[in-house]
């Protein structure tokens, strides 16, 4: 998969950038310095196609996801997650996944549907995918989750609160900023999620 690495200073965080649909692997690069100046960064590029715009699995329409290419897609992004920890001489346990939109989702995925050792998230604007086929306990894990009200006209208050409850079901500590402007990173939640790291 396509990266972009910057290995930031030693006292940084380790932020693992997945951007949203139409973005690729710079999108996310000033958002994460906003939240840590020192930190470190990989950040991958979606590898599926849709008119011109990367994505992280396919899906058919607004919404409608294809659940092969989704299973399909995670097992090749933690792949690629393992290598790149390896070959960076970084722990799994030791990045904190962030992501936007498509990229968000499939962060959540992994974390809800992968025994990984992947346990941090800052995800903005998630929603659910309505796959639950897990049961694991996620008491290791810790999340922090953006939705933008009412305005947001991709993720609705039932799908985003589907995926909360999805994590605090299985124990994740969960901290959830509701914004009111729409589907669009702001600067309030980018402060909320900037705090939540530094205290991480
Ligand atoms: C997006 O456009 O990124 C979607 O709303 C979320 C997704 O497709 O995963």
């Amino acid at each position: 998969m396509k990266t972009l690495y910057d290995a930031g200073k030693s006292d940084g965080k380790n932020l693992l950038l997945l951007h949203g649909t139409g973005g690729d692997e710079t999108s996310l690069v000033d958002i994460a310095r906003f939240m840590d100046g020192s930190c470190r960064i990989l950040s991958f590029r979606g590898e599926i196609q849709e008119d011109g715009m990367n994505r992280f699995f396919k899906r058919n329409g607004l919404n409608q996801f294809d659940f092969e290419s989704l299973e399909e897609e995670s097992d090749k992004l933690l792949a690629a997650i393992e290598k790149e920890s390896q070959d960076k001489g970084v722990a799994m346990e030791d990045w904190v996944l962030v992501g936007y939109s498509n990229g968000a989702n499939i962060a959540a995925h992994l974390l809800l549907e992968r025994e990984t050792p992947l346990r941090q998230g800052v995800f903005f604007h998630p929603m659910s995918l309505e796959v639950h086929t897990q049961k694991f306990d996620l008491s290791d894990k810790r999340i922090w989750l953006s939705y933008g009200g009412d305005r947001d006209p991709i993720v609705s208050q039932e799908s985003f609160d589907e995926l909360v409850t999805a994590f605090q079901k299985r124990n994740a500590d969960v901290t959830v900023e509701e914004t009111s402007a729409g589907h669009q990173i702001n600067m309030e939640e980018l402060q909320s999620a900037r705090n939540w790291l530094e205290n991480l």
